[in-house]
This record gives structure tokens, C-alpha cells and sequence, in this order.
């Protein structure tokens, strides 16, 4: 008997693609992204890697997050994040935009750059850029001993393992992950949370694997749904705080491999604009789990649907409101509000990998697109 033996189709364990045998990976990588970094007995983060004395944690006075792509809409979250928790201003920027805008340094200004493979040329030049006006560097990379790795002054790993589709999925979630942890020990040391909060956050923060498995068990329904946008000529993501944030990343995750145009608007900047675009039959995304902003959320859904849109609601299970509100919905377990993107986000890729398989499109190698960026 001769056996073939094809690498690659050994290495997608079973499934069709990287991309989604990656999607499917994310319970273990977010528990390996937490794992050390917990002590279980306090309920309190460990971060002994980062080499920060509580009074220089305390000190810092800005912060800013430079990225590209996945990593910056991961950035997007991390700036709520921290801003929330530890109460340290932070800008947020795009590594090509950054680099050449001659950003205010202080000696008191961290600099967090993120990067899946720690090679992005951009990323790397905002690096250089901080360090030489003398802010200290923290990476949060998934490539242990990549160039950003190895000239940042403090490094997080995200420990999401290799991951080879174009359209990135696990090393993002596990991006979100590592900001959580940031905020949190940030929060712990400058003590600008309660250490109950902190431990209930931390608590909400291990079920999350659980959860995202939860969501995973839901993929069929999220393939019917795939199936019926796959002819659409344009989609929109609605939402607004963390939920646009999450909305850029599942617009962007939809173009990148289903060629479908998609855009992401905060759902209260659609009357600015973009309800011109709105028609009968628009297909509109409108993802609602921020508790403060869903009495806001529906009545930007009711806008649309007065369009004549039909609108797929992403939402906590408890928001019966919004359930009644739209045509279609897809549930998220209960969560601190602060975590939800890493739920609200799995459908999302779900939604954009189904529709590029059912348009027969290169799902792992979309065109014009490379993995890892490293020429300006
Ligand atoms: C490329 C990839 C994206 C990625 C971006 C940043 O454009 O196609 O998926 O988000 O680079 O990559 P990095 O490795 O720095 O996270």
C-alpha cells in the first residue's frame, strides 16, 4: 500500500482550511495567552516579564498603541481597556500614520506596539521612532524572538501559536487577551480599582474559553447565514464604543476574503453620512453588547430598518429589546461588558470564512494580500 502523505493537509488537522481550524483553536490559545499570568489564589494578574517597578507603571502619564490592520483594531480595544481600568490616557495609531507625524514624546510615555509577526516594516519603524525620543517600548507580539520582539524594552507574547491563514483570527483574539492582562495589572498597581472588581473581571476573564467554545458549537447557523449575503454587493457593520471597534475588524475580516465591499460605521455617525447608502434589501451587521449604548443601538437599527435594511442583531443573550428589534439574531453569552469583543467577534470571522468558502475564493491566500507585511 503507498500512502500519500500530504503535509499540509496534515498540519489543517482535519479541517479545510488554516483559517478556519485557526477560528476553531481559539479556546486553547486564549487559555494559553492566560496561562502564568493568573494567580489563581488572588485573583490577581502576574505580569513578570515586564520589567516595570510599580512607581514607573504609576508614572506613566501617556500611552500610545501603534499597529496595522488586525493588530490595530486589537489596539482599538486595548485603549478602551486601559483607559477604563488603569486610567492612563491613550492615543492610538496606525504604524504608517504614526511614524511620519511627529508624535509628542514625554520621558513618562510608554509606547505598546502590536504585531502578530513582529516583522511588519512600519510597526517596526514606530518602534525605532519611540525609542529614539526616548519613550520605553512594550511589544505584544506572537513571535518570540521576531525583530519586534527583540528591540522592544519589555515584551508580552501572546502565545497563540503559529498561525499561517492571511486573515487573522486566533493571534487577535489572543491580542485582546493580552491587553486585558495589561489593564488589569496596570489597574492592580497604581490601584485605581477596587480589588474586588478587579477579581470579579479577572473571574469573567478565565470563562471566556468556555464561552468562545459555546459560540463555536453555533457554526452551521452562522453558515446559513454566510450563505445568504454571499451575493450582496455591499455590507455595513454597525455599532458603537467596543462594538465598532469589533466592527472594523469583522468588516475588514469579510473584504479581505469574500471581496465583498463592507464598511463599519459607529452607529451614530450613520446620520452623517452613510444612511444615504441604505436601501431596500441592505444587509446590515449591528452588534449590541454594550449595556449603556443598547437603548441607542435600537434606535439606530430602527433608522436603518425605516431603509428598508435587514439587519443581523449580534447580541448578549439577556437583550431582549434588540432580539425584537431586528430581522436576524445571533446570541453571546453574558459578560463583563469590557470583554465582549473576544465573544461578539468569533460569529463575525465565522460569517466572513463561510462566505468566501461558498464563493469559492482562496480562503487562506486572498488576493493582493500577504501575511506579514515587511517592505514599507
Ligand atoms: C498584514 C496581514 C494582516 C495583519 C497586518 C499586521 O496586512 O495581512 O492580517 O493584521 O499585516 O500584521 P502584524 O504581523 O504586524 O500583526
Amino acid at each position: 500500500v503507498r500512502i500519500t502523505w500530504d503535509k499540509e493537509q496534515a498540519e489543517k488537522d482535519g479541517f479545510d482550511h488554516y483559517m478556519l481550524k485557526e477560528i476553531h483553536e481559539q479556546p486553547r490559545s486564549l487559555r494559553h495567552t492566560m496561562a502564568g499570568r493568573i494567580d489563581e489564589a488572588k485573583q490577581m494578574v502576574k505580569l513578570p516579564e515586564l520589567d516595570l517597578s510599580p512607581e514607573t507603571v504609576k508614572g506613566i502619564e501617556k500611552i500610545y498603541i501603534v499597529a496595522c490592520g488586525t493588530a490595530y483594531h486589537a489596539g482599538m480595544i486595548g485603549k478602551h481597556v486601559i483607559e477604563n481600568l488603569a486610567k492612563i490616557p491613550v492615543e492610538i495609531d496606525v504604524a504608517s500614520e504614526f511614524r511620519y507625524r511627529n508624535p509628542l514624546f514625554g520621558q513618562k510615555t510608554l509606547t505598546v506596539v502590536v504585531s502578530q509577526s513582529g516583522e511588519t516594516a512600519d510597526t517596526l519603524a514606530a518602534l525605532r521612532e519611540a525609542k529614539r525620543n526616548g519613550s520605553s517600548v512594550l511589544a505584544i507580539t506572537n513571535v518570540v524572538g521576531s525583530s519586534i520582539a527583540r528591540e522592544a524594552d519589555h515584551v508580552m507574547t501572546t502565545k497563540a501559536g503559529p498561525e499561517i491563514a492571511v486573515a487573522s483570527t486566533k493571534a487577535y483574539t489572543s491580542q485582546l487577551i493580552a491587553f486585558y492582562l495589561l489593564g488589569i495589572y496596570f489597574a492592580q498597581e497604581k490601584k485605581s480599582m477596587e480589588a474586588s472588581d478587579c477579581a470579579a473581571l479577572v473571574q469573567e476573564l478565565q470563562k471566556l474559553p468556555d464561552q468562545v467554545e459555546k459560540i463555536l458549537g453555533h457554526a452551521e447557523e452562522i453558515r446559513q447565514f454566510a450563505i445568504s449575503i454571499k451575493e450582496e454587493r455591499q455590507m455595513f457593520f454597525l455599532g458603537r464604543g467596543l462594538d465598532y471597534a469589533v466592527s472594523l475588524e469583522g468588516s475588514l475580516k469579510l473584504k479581505e476574503i469574500s471581496y465583498i465591499h463592507s464598511e463599519a460605521y459607529p452607529a451614530g455617525e450613520l446620520k452623517h453620512g452613510t444612511l444615504a447608502l441604505i436601501e431596500e434589501g441592505t444587509r446590515v451587521i449591528a452588534l449590541s453588547t454594550q449595556p449603556h449604548l443598547h437603548e441607542k443601538m435600537v434606535s439606530n437599527i430602527t433608522e436603518v430598518k425605516a431603509r428598508g435594511a435587514v439587519v443581523l442583531g449580534v447580541a448578549l443573550e439577556d437583550n431582549v429589546e434588540l432580539h425584537r428589534s431586528v430581522d436576524e439574531v445571533c446570541l453571546i453569552p453574558a459578560t463583563h461588558p469590557l470583554l465582549a469583543p473576544v465573544l461578539c467577534v468569533i460569529p463575525l470571522q465565522l460569517i466572513a470564512y463561510y462566505t468566501s468558502v461558498s464563493l469559492g475564493n482562496d480562503v487562506d491566500r486572498p488576493r493582493n494580500l500577504a501575511k506579514s507585511v515587511t517592505v514599507e
